[in-house]
């Protein structure tokens, strides 16, 4: 048995609200906390987007009644909201701005958009970045203009890891995450999953993009899961959403790729605790730590989550490694396949008093 720290994702959508019948904050901290997840960010492309005090205080009167694990939740950056979002800053998990197509409405398309939020958005605090080739590119020159820290997310082709490699390199303070999809999967993946489930933002790569992935490790910061749960008879639909589920199986892949020698547990903690808690400025969970039996090798299957999705494009994926029990501020709230915490024990870590408390 293995005794690791509560990990922390900082890229989940939980879909609550406007999107209940794919995940809630209930059904979705139920899957954080079975995948050994005990700090999640919530990214802010839910119906209404959260744009603004209003979405805000709902999405959080929602997370309060429902989490089950820690939580912060993300503002979106919209056409109009710059010059608002300062105030409410310090309740948020950082800013995100979506500069390429995906699910929901927030994309920014005009770069003098996207220079008004670098202008408007709290220097010290935390802007995460959807932008894909050279949209990467020219929000990274944004990050170098203004002298700021900025998040790329879910970085998947080799120009893209090579270009924050030399961005890197040359002092920018840029920092990055990568997805297990596509650590784990490629392009020749999608017959397999088929048209509509395979649908994901960024696509799946080639082997040569992944393989650059592994080949620049040291350059990827974070592992977030981009968690993005869709049923499935939307994902067979005519007009298929973008997005994977993966809050169950982030550790269990990545801990087998630990097992074959292709990560080390150091490599593997580095991005998903210390770099995350760092970047977005976390405070650490007393008392909180997950339990991993890493002789068991099992099959993933979607009948045994709790994501209200119900199902995973890595069904029937041979693993190594099971999360028995998690532990979060004293209490158990996980013991093998059962979600014990209770709707409403998760807090806000950007709550005022979260340092304050500890029991759930
Ligand atoms: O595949 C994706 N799904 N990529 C995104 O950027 C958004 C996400 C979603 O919210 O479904
Ligand atoms: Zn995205
Ligand atoms: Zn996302």
């Amino acid at each position: 048995m293995l005794k690791l720290p509560g990990l922390i994702d900082p890229h989940v959508h939980l879909r609550e609200p406007g999107g209940t019948h794919k995940e809630d904050w209930d059904s979705g901290t139920a899957a954080a906390l079975a995948g050994g997840f005990t700090q999640v960010l919530a990214m802010p492309n839910t119906q209404p987007p959260i744009t603004g005090n209003d979405e805000l205080a709902l999405t959080l009167a929602a997370a309060a009644r429902k989490a089950r694990c820690d939580y912060a939740v993300y503002l979106g950056a919209g056409a109009e909201n710059a010059h608002d979002l300062p105030a409410l800053a310090p309740q948020a998990a950082g800013l995100k701005m979506y500069l390429d197509q995906t699910y929901g409405p927030l994309r920014l398309d005009e770069m003098s958009l996207w220079m008004a939020h670098f202008e408007n958005w709290p220097r010290h605090l935390p802007i995460a970045a959807h932008a894909e080739g050279r949209t990467l590119a020219a929000i990274l020159l944004l990050a170098a203009l203004y002298d700021r820290s900025l998040h790329l997310c879910h970085v998947s082709r080799r120009e893209e890891i090579l270009l924050i490699r030399k961005a890197k390199e040359q002092g920018l303070k840029v920092t990055c995450e990568v997805t297990p999809h596509h650590l784990f999967l490629t392009e020749d993946d999608l017959p397999r999953l088929g048209n509509g489930p395979g649908e994901v933002r960024p696509t799946l790569a080639t082997r040569r993009d992944q393989q650059a992935l592994w080949d620049n490790l040291d350059v990827i910061d974070c592992f977030a899961t981009d968690h993005a749960p869709h049923t499935l008879e939307e994902k067979d639909s005519a007009n298929p959403p973008p997005g994977y589920p993966g809050l169950e199986t982030a550790l269990p892949l990545l801990f087998t790729a630990v097992h074959q020698g292709r990560l080390s547990l150091d490599d593997l903690l580095l991005r998903m605790v210390a770099n995350p808690r760092r970047i977005f400025q976390l405070p650490e969970q007393p008392e909180t730590w997950v339990e991993v039996d890493t002789d068991v090798r099992w099959e993933i299957r979607a009948r045994d989550t709790f994501t209200r999705c119900a199902w995973t494009p890595f069904e029937g994926m041979p693993v190594q490694g099971k999360v028995r029990r998690v532990v979060l501020r004293g209490q158990a709230v996980y013991q093998d396949g059962q979600v014990l915490a209770r709707p409403g024990s998760g807090m806000n870590i950007r709550d005022r008093n979260y340092r304050l408390s500890s029991k759930p």
